[in-house]
């Protein structure tokens, strides 16, 4: 029997669906490449779950708060369990747009002009001229996302309900039109490196918002993204700097947008704990850089690590 791995999924983020798939589809190829897995739907008692069943590698399948925060990050080291994807650091700093923006930007990595701001402020008036985009500062799955354009109501009253599900801060964000480009990164130890770029073309909706990205032919995804040479290859370093200016561990996946009317590019976030069920984008991305979905996770359980 191969190594005892823990896939820690579920949990009771927003996104707990999508984590359930990623979790799933991961266990099921680690058992086919003769790990001993066991799925934990990951509850406020993960900690004790974790000493007791005592794993030797912890595959963390979370999406979210909680999961991709640092925050289980940080429990993993007080544990002293390996665990895949990045560690505390650049995890909680990821998920926090606005700040990864700053860090990004210091780097070389171009990203669009934002505010963050209350959605209580952001209620009461425009915070900049439209178009613009309004977003959580720290949540993902395209959840509580508004494109805010001319002619159209602002999402005033949304943004106020007593019942708003996600947290209070927003960060507002220049609308950069064009194209949606992702691109996966892994971490190999002798340096990072780029899988290459996929272009997602939502089918329906007017952005890439939760239903293009999980629907059953929500978006198509063109691999690899046609675009001029200099421009692709200038996609992938820009996901590499990304990933390491941030500290990021495992895999990564930046999201981009291109306008090719003014050339203009603006890296949007990077992902630390991307989706990874087979037909996810990082996954159909190492699959055209020749890595199988098993290979893949296989990889991602060699490169956990833990502080000593
Ligand atoms: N500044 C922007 N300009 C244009 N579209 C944007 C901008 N910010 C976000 N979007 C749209 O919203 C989607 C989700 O935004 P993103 O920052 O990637 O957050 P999430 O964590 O929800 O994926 C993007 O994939 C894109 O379609
Ligand atoms: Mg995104």
């Amino acid at each position: 029997m191969g190594k005892h791995v823990a896939v820690l999924m579920g949990g009771w983020a927003a996104e707990r669906p999508v984590s359930l798939k990623t979790g799933a589809a991961c266990a099921a190829a680690l058992r086919d490449r003769g790990f001993r897995v066991s799925e934990i739907d990951v509850g406020r008692d993960i900690a004790a779950e974790l000493v007791e069943l005592g794993p030797d590698v912890v595959f963390n399948a979370l999406h979210g708060p909680f999961g991709e925060d640092g925050t289980i990050q940080g429990l993993l080291e007080i544990i002293g369990l390996p665990y895949t994807h990045s560690g505390v650091l650049a995890s909680a700093l990821a998920m926090r747009k606005d700040r990864a923006k700053v860090v990004m930007a210091a780097a070389g990595v171009p990203v669009a002009e934002g505010i963050t701001l209350s959605r209580f402020d952001l209620a009461k008036k425009h915070p900049m001229d439209v178009p613009y985009v309004a977003k959580p500062v720290a949540d993902g799955s395209s959840f509580g996302v508004y494109i805010v354009k001319e002619g159209r109501n602002h999402p005033l009253e949304e943004l106020a309900r007593a019942d708003w599900p996600l947290a209070d801060e927003m960060l507002v964000e220049r609308f950069i039109p064009g194209r949606e480009l992702t691109c996966a990164v892994i971490g190999y130890p002798e340096g990072a490196k780029s899988f290459g770029v996929t272009e997602i073309k939502p089918a329906t909706g007017e952005f890439y918002d939760f239903d293009a990205k999980y629907a059953a032919g929500g978006s198509i995804h063109v691999v690899p993204a046609q675009l001029k040479p200099n421009i692709y290859q200038r996609i992938q370093e820009m996901a590499v700097r990304a990933h390491e200016a941030l500290g990021c561990r495992g895999v990564s996946r930046a999201d981009f947008r291109f306008d090719d009317a003014t050339d203009t590019l603006v890296c949007l976030e990077v992902n630390t704990q991307p989706g990874m069920t087979e037909t996810s984008l990082v996954p159909e991305l190492a699959a055209h850089a020749g890595l199988s979905f098993g290979e893949l996770v296989e990889w991602m359980v060699a490169d956990a690590s833990v502080k000593r």
